[in-house]
């Protein structure tokens, strides 16, 4: 979809649809709307008036104009009640309007840039969150489908500004938002292609192939290096498979020789099958998304890329199948990491720890300003949190603080969990280092301990993405299956970190 602003009065717009926003329980229209519903004749203020439109979140209503304006159409649609009104609010609202007028078979369709819609937010912001919630919300995966009937989404939508002083940042609002959606879908699409075709070399070629688009470095380890280097704990959880592992590493160098980067690490497990310590086949199928957090990296250093972001950002992907074979990691073997520590292996099935291990390690090479990690690491965070709230714990008290900040903005909200030295005498092991499952209890918080080892004296948090990855269901801008939540949550602190610099 394109996306473009203008300046101008929507009432004089001529597309397929006007989008009108209102806000629940209120009797008076927004003043666009007013102007619209005088040339209408007064329908908007009736169906307030008979209560078929109330504004409540997500409601919306479809008139056709007849003549009477340039639109064709007029949606009327609900942001919930002003006094709780978010920037998710005109995200979710924006994907709802995409999805009608989809329905409707429009084609295109303009909206006014909402400027005061929420309070104490620059329009730079309000731009960005609508042209999200309008893209995602025409999210698709239909690669494999032969025989699809559903009318395409909306070619393009229009932003209609009235005050010219605005228009600059509307603009950048909405190249923000290009980049952001257009990332989350890419996580979204990686994650749907089954793992017969995701593999990890299937990702390297995708990365080498984003990254060409968007000027990054790509370096991809194959496993003669990787062997070199000695990550055992990446070899180990790759030997079941017959699928090479790959090492990816990504750069984006938007600042000076001596700036110290932001590493991102993400768990790139192509599929999830538990290796000998099998998972029970249901659901099975949806650990091909297993490789979500190493999606997002990618994503999100592409993305700092197009962005022109002054940083100096690395990205990597330790990346495998966890596969039962002949020559599988086995209970009880015991690996030697890159950073030298042993781990006896009780579960293979607590694989993502374990290339973590490798790719943490690798990170503190760069003497990193911080390194975040995102991973679809345990299914204790999926109990601890539900859906709705990605865990994260972490060494370090600012960039915490900087990503529940980016979570708010975005809606990709984080909820810190302890990361307390009591927890890691569950990782003791008898015979090595420390052992890679840390028992009942506590699931999330020893899966981090772990890691926590391998993060030497840096800056560091961890992402768990195994609540939000996968959506049971359809929402406004949230598609049933791979959702790439957490790829605008990592854009946005490195935009909001280029902000501060
Ligand atoms: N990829 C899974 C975690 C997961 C579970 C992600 C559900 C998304 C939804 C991870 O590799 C795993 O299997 N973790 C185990 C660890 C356990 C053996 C200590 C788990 O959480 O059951
Ligand atoms: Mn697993
Ligand atoms: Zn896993």
């Amino acid at each position: 979809m394109e996306v473009k602003v203008k300046h101008g009065r929507i009432e004089k717009e001529a597309t397929d649809a006007l989008v009108l926003t209102h806000f629940e329980g209120e009797t008076h229209l927004q003043p666009e709307a007013e102007r619209v519903d005088k040339a209408l004749g007064g329908w908007l203020r009736e169906s307030l008036k008979s209560g078929e439109f109330s504004g409540a979140s997500n409601q919306s209503a479809l008139v056709h104009t007849r003549g009477k304006i340039p639109a064709k159409r007029v949606l009327l649609l609900g942001l919930g009640k002003r006094k709780d009104v978010k920037l998710d609010s005109l995200r979710q609202a924006m994907a709802t309007a995409t999805k009608r007028v989809r329905q409707a078979g429009g084609k295109a369709w303009a909206t006014s840039s909402q400027g005061h819609a929420v309070p104490r937010t620059s329009a730079t912001d309000i731009a960005q969150a609508m042209v999200e919630g309008a893209m995602l919300g025409g999210y698709q995966f239909k690669v494999y489908r032969s025989n699809d009937h559903d009318p395409p989404a909306p070619k393009l939508m229009t932003l209609v500004e009235e005050h010219a002083g605005a228009l600059a940042e509307v603009r950048e609002g909405i190249r923000r938002g290009r980049v952001t959606a257009e990332a989350t879908s890419f996580v979204r699409d990686l994650c749907n292609h089954p793992a017969n075709v995701m593999t990890p070399s299937r990702v390297a070629a995708e990365a080498r192939k984003l990254g060409r688009k968007a000027g990054v470095k790509v370096q991809v380890l194959e496993r003669k290096a990787i062997e070199r280097l000695g990550m055992g704990a990446l070899l180990g959880v790759a030997r079941g498979s017959h699928e090479p592992p790959k090492f990816i590493i990504l750069e984006h160098k938007g600042a000076g020789r001596n700036s110290k980067p932001t590493v991102l690490v993400g768990k790139t497990i192509t599929f999830d099958s538990g290796g000998i310590s099998l998972k029970p086949s249901e659901n099975m199928e949806q650990m091909k998304a297993d490789m979500t957090g190493g999606a997002e990296v990618l994503a999100t250093v592409c993305a700092a890329a197009r962005l022109k972001l002054p940083l100096h950002v690395i990205g990597i992907l330790p990346a495998t199948e966890n596969m039962p074979g002949g020559r599988a990691i086995k209970p009880g073997d015991i690996v030697t990491t890159l950073s030298g520590k042993t781990v006896e292996i009780q579960n293979t099935d607590a694989e993502g720890r374990l290339i973590l291990a490798d790719g943490l390690a690798y990170a503190t090479r760069y003497k990193p300003a911080a390194i975040i990690d995102i991973a679809t690491l345990t299914g204790a965070c999926v109990v601890a949190l539900g859906q709705f709230a990605i865990g994260m714990l972490g060494n370090d008290d600012k960039v915490k603080a900087r990503l529940v900040r980016s979570g708010q903005k975005t809606g990709e909200r984080v909820w810190e969990m302890p990361l307390w030295d009591e927890y890691f005498e569950q990782l003791n092991s008898d015979v090595a280092d420390m052992r890679n499952i840390g028992g009942r209890g506590g699931g999330m918080i020893t899966a981090a301990l772990f890691l926590s080892k391998f993060v030497g004296v840096y800056p560091w948090v961890h992402l768990d993405i195994a609540s939000t990855d996968w959506s049971e269901r359809e929402r406004a801008y949230l598609p049933k299956g791979p959702t790439g939540i957490g790829t605008r949550l990592l854009i946005q602190y490195l935009i909001d970190e280029a902000e501060r610099a």
